[in-house]
């Protein structure tokens, strides 16, 4: 285990924790299931919208400590197509306007850490001035060569296997007719919404539900999953260290078998 140098800008708790972890072994993409604003609101009796503003900074200091310590891709569920159509349009648009007030607030921040913004979702479903708002900031980040972070707004992991599919289907038609099609798994990751990143290694979730929700479904097929019961208004950059020390104590196995089960195995032949 090598600790070349502590990364600048983390606190002190963060600090201990990044000491402890193994930086040759970090996740390559973290996934984030940001879930628990209105239990939060609701423990301090204060509406479903205050949990959602307060949610804000849980972002900030989670996106800022990603960037610090190098991960290269951090993937965070803001909002779900089914929230969009099954949520009150009161929450909805406060929802859209915290969006495009956080895009415009945090472009230094971004800027400043070198990161790159991308959308994953439907985006064309979106109010005019919200798609502005993150072409904007998208085109604002652009240059950057940093941590690649990548909002899911208005997103459904079927609605993007739906999309993905139909896409083939008219590639395939433009190029000399579907007949011949051969669809395989890379042809489908090239045809879905995140083909600009690998498939996360850790999926986390807030405020103790164990649910996917419609996210990633094609991509978290090896995730490891990390569940928190911390509502996400209260998640900070110290608790993002914490699940990738969990990650770092997990074996990945892909279907294969590892070293113990080798010797486990022999053991169990004698
Ligand atoms: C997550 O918090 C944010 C969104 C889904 C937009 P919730 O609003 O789902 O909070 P809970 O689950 O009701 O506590
Ligand atoms: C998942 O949370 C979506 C986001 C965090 C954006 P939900 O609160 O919408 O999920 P369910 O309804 O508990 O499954
Ligand atoms: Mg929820």
């Amino acid at each position: 285990m090598s600790h070349a140098k502590l990364p600048a800008g983390l606190d002190r708790k963060e600090a201990e924790i990044y000491l402890g972890l193994n930086p040759d072994r970090l996740p390559k993409h973290i996934a984030i299931i940001m879930d628990g604003n209105g239990r939060w609101a609701r423990r301090r009796h204060l509406p479903r919208i205050a949990g959602h503003r307060a949610g804000v900074a849980a972002v900030r200091s989670t996106v800022e400590t990603a960037a610090r310590i190098g991960i290269p891709a951090l993937t965070l569920y803001a909002f779900s197509e089914e929230n969009w159509k099954k949520r009150p349009r009161t929450e909805v648009n406060f929802l859209m306007r915290l969006l495009q007030r956080y895009l415009r607030q945090e472009l230094p921040t971004l800027n400043r850490n070198n990161i790159r913004l991308e959308y994953i979702g439907r985006e064309r479903e979106l109010a005019p001035e919200v798609q502005e708002r993150m072409q904007w900031a998208r085109e604002a980040t652009a240059d950057n060569t940093g941590m690649v972070l990548t909002l899911a707004l208005n997103y459904s992991a079927r609605s993007e296997l739906v999309d993905a599919f139909n896409s083939l289907v008219q590639a395939a038609a433009r190029n000399g007719g579907i007949k011949h099609l051969q669809v395989d798994e890379d042809a489908i990751s090239r045809h879905l919404y995140t083909r600009h990143l690998p498939d996360p290694d850790m999926v986390v979730r807030t405020s103790g539900e164990m649910r996917l929700s419609n996210f990633l479904l094609w991509q978290l097929a090896y995730a490891e999953i990390f569940v928190t019961e911390t509502l996400w208004p209260d998640f900070r950059g110290s608790h993002l260290l914490g699940a990738i020390a969990e990650y770092q104590k997990r074996e990945r196995r892909y279907g294969g078998l590892n070293d113990l089960a080798g010797e486990a195995g022999r053991v169990a032949e004698r």
